[in-house]
């Protein structure tokens, strides 16, 4: 890109103007200005100082010249007619092909390890015994601990959040509608936009937790949900987060374990989606959070949830739930009147087909060969467009599906706009915070997995250019393109 040089200079404009704007207020300079750090753990960690410099008229016509040369350039972009979605976590073609040896089974025997016809009606509504063995061995729980259920994880846990609205949760007095005044879920933001939109259409208030480098801020979490008894729940994706790729440390699952809430039927939900989703050989380590919760006499208190959706086929896999063995038995009970079977031959298919741990570190080493170079191809243009000039921040998530990136404050929403007009689309400004409002409108989520290295570079050169423009409106005053 031919803006480059021009781009730089109104960059170091602005930061120049916006130390002297605070060496006039603070008569000193205490700026600290906005840095990339590739490599960093947490975008919402970063140090961003949000000074409104004042321009004088050459400032503004230097802005605006370097917008005109931006808006050349993404004239140019509107011409390539790009069609390139990055707005949702999906694996692409050659990840799902790597699972078609499942759908070849035709001659499979079908009774399961107990005898149960896996094609009948019948069985144990938790599942399968060897699914749940698997799954159970895999995040090291008791196999008592355990329910299989459909191809949605998602779907589970609205339907858990559901149960324990309207028929409580085992161990609580009370279901939680029948709770005075309105219920409260604490949502660590940024977050998965969907797990938010369930809280949101189901008529919680959704309460913003800020997300440090090491997980949720636990010193609001336990202030929140030890104090406020109209707080039933925690959204949490702790192990290669959506968006923003943190693995909750050590520290911060041994102090959701010992929460002690003032709602009796309190429950953390632990998406542990991306449990296995690492993009290299040596993954992240999450503690287990159900042996924690039992050392603080806290066992009930955890709903845990895994999906085979970026393992086996998004469309067609299975989804676990574990949680003590009360709380397994509650929903089974549940459960009973609400169907009268899971698909068994879905869970056959997944058992025969994942194995063991060790098969599984195989599968999603093979995902990982597909993917990883997308995700690597995305932060290397980053890096370029972004690394001098330290507008923007991002992570270099170890695993899981997602990029997050941090456009400076207030252009997030143009940004992801102007892309979408030139044809490549991101999931919407926003949708990382609970009712889509993101206080600071400058996180964008970043999906790589589905288009091919060549389209991502495109599509990242592309937003960067959109961002650059969306800042160049911002300091000269300007919103027409
Ligand atoms: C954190 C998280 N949980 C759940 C899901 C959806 O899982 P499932 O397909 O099992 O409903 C996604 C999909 O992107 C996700 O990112």
């Amino acid at each position: 890109m031919n803006n480059a040089s021009e781009f730089e200079k109104a960059v170091a404009i602005v930061k120049e103007k916006a130390i002297e704007g605070q060496k006039t207020v603070n008569g000193q300079n205490n700026v600290e200005g906005p840095k990339a750090v590739p490599g960093q753990k947490a975008v919402s960690d970063q140090k961003v100082v949000h000074d409104q410099p004042v321009f004088d008229h050459q400032d503004i016509a230097f802005f605006k010249k370097t917008l005109d040369i931006l808006k050349r350039d993404y004239g140019n972009v509107l011409g390539q007619n790009l069609k390139i979605d990055m707005q949702r976590g999906k694996p692409c073609v050659e990840q799902l092909e790597l699972a078609n040896e499942m759908l070849d089974w035709n001659s499979a025997p079908f009774k399961c390890e107990d005898g149960t016809e896996s094609r009948n009606y019948g069985g144990d509504l938790c599942g399968i015994p060897e699914c749940r063995k698997l799954f159970a061995d895999l995040a090291g729980v008791k196999r008592d601990n355990v329910l299989i259920s459909g191809n949605s994880s998602l779907s589970v846990m609205y339907d858990f959040i559901v149960k324990a609205m309207l028929l409580g949760v085992y161990g609580a007095e009370k279901p939680w509608l029948k709770y005075p005044g309105k219920l409260k879920f604490l949502c660590p933001s940024p977050g998965y936009d969907r797990h938010f939109k369930v809280t949101e259409v189901l008529g919680f208030d959704l309460v913003t937790v800020r997300m440090n480098p090491d997980g949720p801020d636990m010193d609001e979490v336990e202030r929140f949900v030890n104090c406020d008894d109209s707080v039933v729940g925690i959204w949490n994706v702790p192990k290669y987060s959506n968006p923003e790729g943190i693995t909750y440390s050590d520290n911060v699952v041994k102090r959701f374990a010992a929460l002690k809430p003032k709602a009796d039927g309190f429950r953390i939900f632990w998406d542990n989606s991306y449990f296995c989703h690492d993009l290299y050989e040596e993954g992240d380590v999450l503690l287990n959070l159900l042996e924690e919760c039992k050392k603080n006499g806290n066992e009930n208190m955890a709903y845990i949830f895994l999906s085979t959706s970026k393992i086996t086929f998004a469309g067609s896999g299975v989804s676990v739930a574990i949680a003590s063995e009360s709380n397994i038995k509650h929903i089974k009970s549940q459960i009973a009147t609400q169907t009268i079977g899971p698909d068994k031959i879905n869970q056959l298919r997944h058992a025969r087909y994942i194995k063991n741990a060790e098969t599984l570190k195989k599968i999603m080493m093979s995902h990982a060969a597909i993917i990883r170079p997308k995700f690597e191809c995305a932060r290397a243009v980053l890096e370029e467009e972004f690394s001098e000039n330290g507008l923007c921040q991002w992570n270099n998530p170890r695993g899981g599906y997602f990029i997050s990136l941090n456009a400076p404050d207030g252009c997030a929403t143009r940004a992801v706009s102007l892309a979408a007009q030139a044809g490549v689309l991101f999931t919407g400004a926003g949708s990382t915070f609970p009712y889509k409002k993101d206080p600071n409108d400058r996180n964008i989520r970043i999906a790589p997995t589905v288009p091919s290295v060549a389209e991502i570079s495109e599509a990242i050169k592309t937003l960067s250019l959109c961002i650059k423009i969306a800042y160049l409106e911002k300091q000269s005053g300007s919103l027409v393109i």
